[in-house]
């Protein structure tokens, strides 16, 4: 198992891998290819916003697993939610188009995590985590932030058993969702937790 940066050759392979593990349960999501190139080579920017990483795995010449992290200011709606726990000054004015880092310090946000369902239970996983960790740890932040449905007990072990973090908060949410071949809009309930790193 190999764990390094995205790079712009990754990209068909990790889209084809991000919309096979999105689509089982809990997600069951349809995500157009097009989507997901362009969150990719938004958080692969990183000459651009130094504060973002994408990192995949490598095992035996292909990719089995993605992550992305970045400051907790590119997820505004979470970052609404958990203001209160992590002691952030949150004005009601701030925007997207304002520089956060003045405000908002030391809270990193850890994203997209997916790994090939034929290489599961071998801490891929974990590592993509750990790879994250080291970056923000090694950036200055203190803490850490992660939103995943509450069916999804994989990821609340690994970072509530493993790395401690807290359930702050949760949302109810809509998503489409492709059940059975049928799409339609469904409610489900997302899980934030908060630690530190
Ligand atoms: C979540 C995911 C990334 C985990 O990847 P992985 O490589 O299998 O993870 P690891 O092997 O590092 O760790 C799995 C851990 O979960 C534990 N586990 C497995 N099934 C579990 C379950 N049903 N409930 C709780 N823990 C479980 C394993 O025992 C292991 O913990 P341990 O190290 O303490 O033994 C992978 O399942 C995935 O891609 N799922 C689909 C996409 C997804 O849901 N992503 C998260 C979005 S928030």
């Amino acid at each position: 198992m190999r764990i390094r940066r995205f790079q712009m050759k990754d990209m068909v392979e990790m889209v084809v891998l991000y919309q096979k593990c999105f689509s089982e349960a809990p997600w069951f999501e349809v995500h157009d290819a097009k989507d997901v190139q362009r969150m990719f080579r938004k958080y692969a920017k990183t000459d651009a916003k130094p504060d973002m990483v994408v990192c995949v795995c490598e095992q035996d010449g292909r990719l089995v697993g993605g992550a992305i992290g970045f400051h907790i200011w590119y997820k505004q709606e979470v970052l609404k939610l958990i203001s209160a726990h992590c002691e952030i000054h949150f004005s009601a004015h701030d925007s997207v188009d304002r520089e956060p880092y003045q405000e908002i310090q030391g809270v990193f946000y850890f994203a997209e995590l997916f790994v090939d369902p034929s290489v599961r239970g071998q801490g891929i996983g974990k590592a993509l985590i750990e790879e994250r960790l080291a970056f923000a740890r090694r950036r200055g932040y203190q803490k850490g932030v992660v939103r995943t449905s509450l069916d999804q007990k994989v990821i609340q072990h690994l970072y509530k058993d493993q790395l401690g973090f807290k359930e702050v908060a949760r949302q109810a949410l809509l998503a489409k969702k492709l059940i059975d071949g049928v799409e339609e809009e469904l409610a489900y309930t997302s899980v934030i937790m908060v630690g530190k790193i």
